[in-house]
């Protein structure tokens, strides 16, 4: 069976640090162009009639990079909540998910997240999931303490554990899985994004960097998820 509905991008943003390097800019200058075209390519997805986006800004391994660039994104991702708060209206229809472990940001940031999630709770149309602090494998560590931690409560029991179970312990509980998965510059992994959600996805890696992926890269991706022959491992 073909089916080329695209409801769900997920993005993996790379290339800011090569896109500063290749102009002689800093790595911290990649990141705030990455972050100023995020907002070009997220509305042409809304124009694109895209439901879902999910990005990954910060992984649980980008902690580990020097500080200075930590201390960089931190402030990007404070002032980017920050502006999502004050331009949020209510028509805009948009739904903000910040999935990943959040304890580990300081509480200005979490207590930001948290008011943009109850800004916009019961948004149904269009849902931004922005993963922070986030790994597939860490998701799925966290999701399995939790089931334990409820098998021990006597909430569950072996036999009750299906794949729809398993799904509802992950941080994406609720949401689609992704159809198509782009990452930009051309590195063809995934990185440690989405392990379980993008079991069927679409991958497509576009060659540029983060900052100068445009919305004709993204007609091109989206021309060629359309041409894809989904078949979910059965045959025609
Ligand atoms: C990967 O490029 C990018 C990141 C680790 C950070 C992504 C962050 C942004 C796009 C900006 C802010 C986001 C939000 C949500 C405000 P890289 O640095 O690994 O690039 P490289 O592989 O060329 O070094």
């Amino acid at each position: 069976m073909t089916d080329t509905t695209l409801n769900h991008i997920a993005f993996i943003m790379d290339g800011n640090g090569r896109w500063a390097k290749a102009r002689g800019l800093s790595r911290s200058d990649g990141h705030k162009e990455g972050a100023k075209n995020l907002k070009k390519v997220l509305e042409a997805c809304q124009k694109r009639g895209i439901h879902y986006v999910t990005l990954y800004a910060f992984s649980t391994e980008n902690w580990s990079r020097p500080e200075p660039e930590v201390h960089l994104l931190m402030t990007l991702f404070r002032q980017y909540l920050s502006e999502a708060i004050k331009e949020f209206k209510p028509q805009n229809d948009v739904c903000f998910h910040f999935i990943g472990d959040r304890t580990r940001f300081t509480s200005d940031i979490q207590e930001r997240m948290a008011k943009l999630e109850s800004l916009c709770s019961g948004k149904e149309n269009y849902h931004l999931t922005v993963c922070l602090s986030y790994s597939g494998r860490d998701e799925m560590k966290r999701a399995v303490q939790k089931m334990m931690q409820d098998a021990i409560d006597g909430k569950i029991k072996p036999s009750d554990v299906t794949e729809d179970v398993i799904s509802s312990y992950l941080d994406t509980a609720g949401l689609p899985d992704p159809d198509l998965m782009i990452r930009t510059s051309g590195e063809q992994r995934l990185s440690n994004f989405l392990l379980w959600q993008l079991a069927y996805s679409e991958f497509y890696f576009p060659m540029v960097h983060w900052p100068e992926f445009s919305e004709k890269d993204l007609d091109e991706a989206i021309e060629a998820y359309k041409t894809r022959d989904r078949r979910f491992g059965k045959v025609k």
